[in-house]
């Protein structure tokens, strides 16, 4: 297979002045592609402002041979990266939703402020960033998209409330722009990544640094952004040189008798094992999409409980 490039496309990664964005623009760029190098120059938890860490990476890369020029905005700006994409190279083809920053807080002491800047920066941001440049991907019936989860959002994580809810909310932007994007060639995937950064130094064990280096996601990254690349909808763990792909499933459940007086708490608790069994004798299904859930089939086994009160157990509660 001939290495992947990306000659002649044009690349927005937001938050590249370092750890894993800087990464994706150093790679992008080393393969042919013009570098919209996005960064607002802010701390760990936002504060600051700053153009030196996108000024850094556009060093660099034009050092080396490549094309980049910076852009200082928040993602909350998502137009003014768009536009300084299209100014400086007249077209967008790819975007990195990766920008971040954390507000670590348990529930009982998370502030609104709090709350409300994390979901602003990693949902709002990636949002905006993403509307802004949809109509152009719609137009030239191409664009790739990451969207950047986090597997805190994926599992959920203590301290983290605010931003695991809006890195699975990402997945489900994802998601849902790979549907619409689908008939224009707009693709879209989120990955949760794990890399060694200001981000996550601190809580890792530093042994494990040198094997988390964040050069260690771009393949997966790259790939799923390239034109050979068919992927949609997927959400992706990356790192350390391993990528796998997640995907929902679901138990068989347990069909009741279709009315309130006997589908009771009571009869639920009764069939409790049953809605939640997932063993090689009852093995999960995987649904793919709303329409993966056989509504018409399960008002049918349901009408066939209600004729055949025999068959089921949920007998009306007293
Ligand atoms: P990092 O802190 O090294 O880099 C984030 C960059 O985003 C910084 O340079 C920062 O200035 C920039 N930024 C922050 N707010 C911005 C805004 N409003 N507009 C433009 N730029 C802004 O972090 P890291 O580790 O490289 O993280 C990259 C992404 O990956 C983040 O979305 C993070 O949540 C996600 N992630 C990282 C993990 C890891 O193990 N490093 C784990 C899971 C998710």
């Amino acid at each position: 297979m001939p290495d992947i490039r990306y000659d002649d496309r044009v690349v927005l990664v937001t938050g590249a002045g370092g750890g894993l964005g800087k990464a994706y623009a150093l790679f992008f760029a080393s393969r042919g592609a013009a570098v919209v190098v996005n960064d607002l120059g802010v701390s760990r938890s936002g504060d600051g402002h700053s153009s030196k860490a996108a000024d850094v990476v556009v060093d660099e890369i034009v050092r080396a041979g490549g094309k980049a020029v910076a852009n200082y905005d928040s993602v909350n700006d998502g137009d003014r990266l768009v536009d300084t994409a299209l100014k400086a190279f007249g077209r967008l083809d790819i975007i990195i939703n990766n920008a971040g920053i954390l507000r670590d807080k348990s529930f009982s002491r998370m502030t609104d402020q709090d709350w409300d800047l994390i979901q602003e920066v990693h949902l709002r941001g990636s949002y905006k960033v993403t509307k802004a440049a949809w109509e152009t991907f719609r137009k030239q019936k191409y664009g790739r998209i990451i969207m950047t989860a986090s597997a805190a959002g994926i599992y959920g994580n203590y301290g983290q409330a605010n931003y695991s809810s809006a890195k699975l909310a990402l997945a489900s932007l994802g998601f849902t722009l790979a549907r619409e994007g689908a008939k224009y060639n707009i693709l879209c995937n989120t990955i949760a990544p794990v890399a060694a950064s200001r981000m996550t130094e601190s809580v890792m064990p530093p042994e494990f640094l040198p094997a988390l280096k964040p050069e260690f996601v771009t393949g997966l990254v790259g790939l799923l952004c390239h034109d050979s690349s068919n992927e949609s909808g997927g959400l992706f763990e990356v790192g350390a040189g391993w990528a796998g792909k997640l995907r929902w499933e679901r138990s068989q459940g347990r069909v009741f008798k279709a009315d309130p007086t006997t589908f009771t708490p009571t009869a639920v608790a009764s069939a409790w094992e049953e809605i939640t069994e997932i063993t090689p004798a009852k093995p999960p299904v995987y649904p793919e999409s709303m329409a993966d859930t056989d509504w018409v089939g399960l008002l049918e086994r349901a009408k066939e409980q209600t004729s055949n009160p025999s068959t089921g157990s949920n007998k009306p509660e007293v």
